[in-house]
């Protein structure tokens, strides 16, 4: 749906709410793109949010999902939203950042270590703030929040356990600030690249490795181009459902309210298959041929240089110190 026409569809669908949701005789369909391949979190928090859109609206909206980057890629779906031609995209915070840089808050390395602490962030106070400033920023509305659990670092050429042992290879990151500084902290100097040409290029080994979720890591079969994961948690994944702002204000009240509830119960979803599912998953990659390697001194490393050169570097992007302060009290930590 675009915002051509979005008038008469608003009207169609007031009068469709109006008869208290009972005997509708149209139906609502969003767009939501999804920039992963159906199997991982991306498409669960979708297809819950679509049963309970239409649980809570009587069937009078549902939505369709594109998977796999199909109505383009996750930075762009941003743009796309923001200016009322696309309804809704599931993607990876870290490419809502460029838009709204508060957000990077979530992607500072080593601040979000848990799915606990990642639940505690989105949903208290600093969720309900980011959530604001990104309607401020990007012009799109975060209505929903996918878990997809630690990005490890995954790649076809060896084992690595320490930074030194990245030493020459060529490692994809997508087009983000904190993230590209979080691997020059390591000693490298990483490649930034769209999420939709990653696959790609590390099958044709442009480049040798990246860095996803276990989940993501399954959903995108990067076992059939990569060998080896390092069991590194430096960001916790969280995936966004956005609506367009524009196309959020078009819709009545009571439809709003229904796109906020769904939501909800579909970042509830998530979670739980989170917590249900990741173990599996990992279990399935080495079945699959996958090789994991444990950090060494218990990431102690990693952690020290990511924290030390990229932490102050972005306390103003993230609006000061004290709200990198105020996470970290929040999940009852210092460090
Ligand atoms: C990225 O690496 O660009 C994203 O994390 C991909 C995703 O959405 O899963």
């Amino acid at each position: 749906m675009t915002l051509l026409g979005r008038s008469s569809i608003v009207a169609a669908a007031a009068a469709v709410m109006v008869t208290a949701m009972g005997g509708a005789h149209a139906q609502e369909t969003f767009r939501i793109a999804v920039g992963d391949a159906a199997g991982g979190t991306q498409h669960e928090l979708g297809k819950a949010f679509i049963e309970e859109l239409e649980a809570r609206t009587k069937g009078a909206y549902t939505a369709k999902l594109y998977m796999n980057g199909q109505l383009g890629d996750e930075q762009n779906t941003v743009n796309d939203a923001a200016m009322g031609l696309l309804d809704f995209s599931i993607l990876a915070i870290n490419n809502v950042t460029p838009f709204s840089p508060t957000v990077g808050l979530l992607t500072l390395p080593y601040v979000i270590r848990s799915v606990d602490d990642a639940e505690k962030l989105t949903q208290g106070e600093i969720g309900k703030e980011l959530v604001e400033n990104t309607i401020r920023d990007a012009g799109v509305r975060v209505v929903g929040w996918a878990y997809s659990g630690c990005r490890v670092l995954t790649n076809s050429e060896r084992p690595v356990a320490t930074p030194a042992d990245l030493e020459g290879l060529v490692i994809r990151v997508p087009k983000n600030e904190i993230m590209i500084d979080a691997y020059r902290s390591w000693g490298v100097n990483p490649t930034p690249m769209a999420w939709s040409e990653t696959f790609t290029a590390l099958q044709l080994g442009v480049v040798d490795g990246q860095d996803n979720p276990y989940i993501t890591v399954h959903a995108m079969k990067f076992y059939e181009v990569q060998k080896y994961i390092t069991d590194i948690c430096y960001i916790f994944s969280i995936e966004p459902l956005i609506v367009s702002e524009s196309v959020f204000q078009g819709l009545p009240p009571e439809v709003q309210t229904a796109v906020l509830e769904a939501g909800a119960a579909a970042t509830k979803h998530s979670a739980a298959f989170l917590r249900a599912q990741e173990e599996s998953i990992r279990a399935d990659l080495v079945a699959k041929g996958m090789e994991i390697t444990e950090p060494a001194d218990g990431e102690a490393e990693w952690i020290k240089r990511a924290t030390e050169a990229v932490w102050p570097k972005f306390h103003e992007a993230i609006g000061g110190k004290e709200k990198l302060d105020q996470a970290l009290a929040a999940l009852g930590r210092t460090s």
